[in-house]
């Protein structure tokens, strides 16, 4: 058990205090940020004259080569340290004697693990970010592909009106297209750095805070130390985001397992993306997207739980806090596994047309546009709806659509009906007449994929961004 502290104590610690204690199990994947924030405190330390330029320059060289041996193998982080923190200041002082002691000036490690995570999370949201773009592209290409593909709109899991493929895929453009927002705005709150709040009121030497936010690309120091050392607000609001991602991507994957049905048989998930059954040998199970919808509770769980933990802890640093990390890197990990697993899987989907075209042929899904056919011919709607109503109701006992019945049963409904109710109620006619700006006529589709192109392009990611 290597401690960074013990002056004060008297007795060692009980081996399972110290394990429950301990958090290097999981902090360890912070070593980065951990070398990293050392680094920059470092050469403000140097730069103030708190160290010398030579300690300085030890100390910054032999961080260095910690952080190369971790990552080359050579060194292992053990759990003979309790966190990552401690890790680090060891091995340190383990090569430099003396000098090694003096990282620690002017640091505690409440501002320490503040800025480890920020750091890391702020990593994070970038590569979220990433994904969900790469997802839009995606999604984008489908769009583009699919503006004359027709296929059924629902209500209610009901077919309600035709639209196309172009226009379905289209709605989750915007819902992920939200979600970058929502991680841009992220990114713009949290970048301020905690790292000179010391244990809760900073601290008695000159340190240059605006200098180390400046070497780990801040925007600024975080205004009030106590705020600095216990806020985790950013990472509330990026499981939130998270949360709201798998939201979208469980709903997404819904309508894939449906789709995918025997029922259904809209789409075709590719063998590489479908796994089988140990006894059914026909079998092939939407696994996958049955995992992203299942994993979604993981990531909801997160969030509560950090909210939960957060909610009674008393200013400043508690240890309550050291919570925030093994459900949250869970979490990022599940939602990044999941954007990476859902964009494969959509990429590679075969989508059959004929099956959807039918579908919405036969689900009387032009059933509005022939009512609407009839207030054209100055037919008051209420009237339409219930001529159309007896209409659909004759075919559902012949088994036909309303496209296939003659012009003179159409008479015997409504003396309005002429020979071209056909041509008005084409599924052709029925999407392309639809053509207000986010609707799924033709010309409104291509129009809406211009201004999602050039959002793409206007948003090539965060930090990026033009
Ligand atoms: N492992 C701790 C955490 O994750 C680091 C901070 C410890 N600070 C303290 N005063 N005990 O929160």
């Amino acid at each position: 058990m290597a401690q960074l502290w013990g002056g004060r104590f008297t007795k060692e610690t009980d081996k399972l205090v110290y394990q429950f204690n301990a958090s290097i199990s999981f902090d360890k994947k912070m070593y980065r940020q951990d070398i990293k924030g050392s680094k920059a405190h470092v050469a403000m330390l140097g730069k103030q004259g708190i160290l010398t330029k030579e300690e300085m320059e030890q100390i910054t060289k032999e961080l260095d080569a910690i952080l190369a041996d971790v990552e080359s193998g050579k060194l292992s982080i053990t759990d003979e340290y309790e966190d990552i923190h401690s890790f680090v200041e060891a091995n340190l002082i383990d090569r430099l004697g003396a000098v090694g002691k003096k990282l620690h000036t002017g640091r505690s490690r409440n501002d320490q693990v503040a800025l480890d995570m920020r750091l890391y999370t702020r990593e994070e949201v970038k590569e979220t970010d990433e994904l969900l773009k790469k997802l839009l592209e995606t999604i984008l290409r489908l769009m583009k592909e699919n503006t004359e593909t027709i296929m059924p709109g629902f209500t209610h899991l009901q077919k309600a009106q035709p639209i196309t493929l172009a226009h379905h895929m289209g709605a989750y453009f915007e819902m992920f297209k939200r979600d970058r927002q929502r991680l841009f705005d992220i990114y713009e709150r949290m970048n301020y750095c905690p790292l000179g709040s010391g244990a809760l009121a900073g601290t008695t030497y000159p340190l240059d805070r605006e200098y180390t936010a400046e070497l780990l690309e801040f925007y600024g120091p975080t205004l009030n130390s106590m705020d600095g050392v216990s806020d985790r607000d950013y990472l509330i609001e990026f499981l939130s985001a998270s949360a709201t991602i798998m939201m979208h991507l469980s709903r997404f994957c819904e309508e894939v397992i449906l789709w995918n049905s025997n029922e259904y048989q809209f789409v075709e998930i590719d063998d590489a993306y479908s796994t089988g059954s140990s006894i059914m040998p026909q079998k092939k199970n939407p696994d996958i997207a049955e995992l992203v919808r299942g994993k979604t509770g993981r990531v909801y769980g997160a969030l509560l739980s950090l909210f939960t933990t957060m909610k009674g802890i008393p200013l400043a640093y508690n240890k309550d806090m050291q919570e925030d990390k093994e459900l949250t890197f869970d979490a990022m990990d599940t939602v990044k596994g999941c954007l990476a697993l859902f964009e494969g899987m959509l990429a590679t989907m075969k989508f059959n047309e004929d099956v959807m075209r039918k579908s919405a042929n036969h689900g009387f899904t032009n059933a509005t546009d022939a009512a609407d056919y009839l207030v054209n011919h100055g037919m008051p709607f209420r009237d339409a709806h219930g001529v159309i109503g007896q209409v659909v109701l004759f075919c559902i006992d012949k088994g036909i659509a309303i496209d296939d019945m003659k012009l003179e049963e159409l008479k015997q409904f409504s003396d309005v009906f002429e020979e071209d109710i056909y041509e008005a109620i084409s599924m052709e006619t029925c999407v392309n007449k639809r053509l207000t700006i986010g609707a799924p006529g033709k010309a409104a589709m291509e129009l809406v994929i211009q201004k999602e192109e050039a959002y793409l392009k206007a948003n090539p990611g965060i930090g990026t961004n033009a």
